[in-house]
């Protein structure tokens, strides 16, 4: 790393700003770099990475004469994680840093993030959850817990307590190990986070404030891909383990469905084996179905013979064995006559087992870990 020798040793930086119609906020934005620039010394440009917003950003970025300033106007392959990773492959210095148009990320603490850098770590996040962090006191109690859950779902991937702050640096040579990255949607920082395998992590506590100026863009449709890049990260991070975790997810769900049909029917005095089986294939059509666009959905891909031959052979298979295991409890031990879920259940379990096993190992086999992008 080449150190700048009037900042007092901090690193040079690039700072990347995905922008969508943040006229307003540029001004005001890069006037809180430009001092935290001089005061510090920094050797800094500034990256705008802007996706066509087409309200006059460009004159605005023109007007400032900055000669640190550049702004790239991005139309394709539009959205706030590819535009980000777009201006780090842009950048030349040595550390990067990204961070939000709308002033919700305090300017100020760069240099502290460029400091924990110079120190023994390769990823630095300014951090809300952390002592000291905080959210501004606007927020309702509906965003503060929504937060609270996206930032939980994240747990199993890294042990950083807010990994979806959205401000964060990382040395350059990090940023160009990451594996295979695969931006979708908002959550850029986590996506590095995992893709680097980066374990030396500081969290410097910041005020994230609200917006002034401008709208958020973060809308419901991003929280559901937010849901989709966890599952590529669960099966980046865990392979197998995590397609089990969305099948039994998945199964669960299906046996609702065969649990309810089962006691409506029984409940009603259709006799067992009839009311088994209309719950068996019930619960197993919705939770194939499911797993068909939820758990193994690379599988949309493959040739439709071959997707109705993989999910009809594995439910055939699978709903048989369950039917079996159920008949068999129920006829071996009078008790489960009076339950009759109790067997339901245990013919679940081994359902699940051979399908999961047929899906994901004869059916559809896929590459697991460290190659699966869907
Ligand atoms: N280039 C580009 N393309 N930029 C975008 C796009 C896009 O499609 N969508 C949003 N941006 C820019 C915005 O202009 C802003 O500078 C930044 O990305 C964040 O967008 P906001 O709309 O302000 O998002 P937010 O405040 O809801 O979310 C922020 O805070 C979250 C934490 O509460 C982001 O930093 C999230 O990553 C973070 O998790
Ligand atoms: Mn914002």
């Amino acid at each position: 790393m080449t150190m700048n020798a009037q900042s007092l040793a901090l690193p040079s930086v690039s700072v990347i700003v995905p922008t969508y119609q943040e006229v307003d906020n540029i001004p005001l934005l890069v006037d809180r770099i430009a001092q935290v620039r001089e005061e510090h010394n920094l050797d800094l440009e500034l990256l705008i990475m802007d996706d066509d917003s087409g309200d006059g950003t460009e004159e605005v970025v023109d007007g400032l004469g900055k000669s640190w300033v550049r702004l790239v106007v991005r139309k394709d392959n539009r959205g706030l994680s590819p535009a980000v990773v777009d201006g780090m492959r842009l950048a030349k210095n040595d550390v990067l840093v990204c961070m939000d148009a709308d002033l919700s990320h305090p300017p100020e603490v760069i240099p502290d993030l460029l400091e924990a850098l110079t120190q023994d770590y390769d990823f630095a996040i300014g951090s809300r959850y952390v002592e000291e962090g905080s959210t501004d006191e606007s927020w309702s109690f509906f965003r503060r817990l929504n937060s609270r859950v996206a930032t939980l779902l994240a747990l199993p991937l890294t042990r950083v307590k807010d990994p979806l702050s959205g401000f964060f640096a990382l040395r350059r040579e990090l940023f160009e190990s990451a594996h295979a990255l695969n931006p979708i949607g908002y959550k850029i920082g986590l996506e590095l986070i995992v893709k680097t395998g980066s374990e030396f992590i500081k969290e410097v506590p910041i005020h994230f404030s609200e917006r002034k100026l401008g709208e958020s863009k973060l809308t419901f449709a991003e929280q559901v891909r937010y849901l989709q890049h966890l599952k590529r990260l669960f099966i980046y991070s865990y392979g197998n383990g995590a397609y089990l975790l969305l099948f039994v997810l998945v199964a669960v769900l299906g046996a609702v469905v065969n649990l309810t049909v089962l006691t409506a029917l029984h409940v009603l005095r259709i006799p067992l084996p009839f009311a088994v089986g209309f719950a068996v294939p019930a619960g197993t059509l919705v939770s194939l179905a499911l797993n068909r666009r939820i758990t193994f959905s690379y599988v949309v891909e493959k040739p439709v013979l071959q997707q109705l031959l993989g999910f009809v052979g594995a439910g055939v298979v699978g709903g048989v064995l369950n039917f079996a295991v159920n008949m068999f409890l129920i006829n071996q031990w009078i008790g489960f006559e009076g339950v009759p879920q109790l067997a339901a259940l245990a013919g679940i379990v081994a359902e699940m087992m051979v399908d999961f096993g047929m899906l994901r190992f004869v059916a559809f086999r896929e590459p697991a870990r460290r190659c699966a992008t869907k």
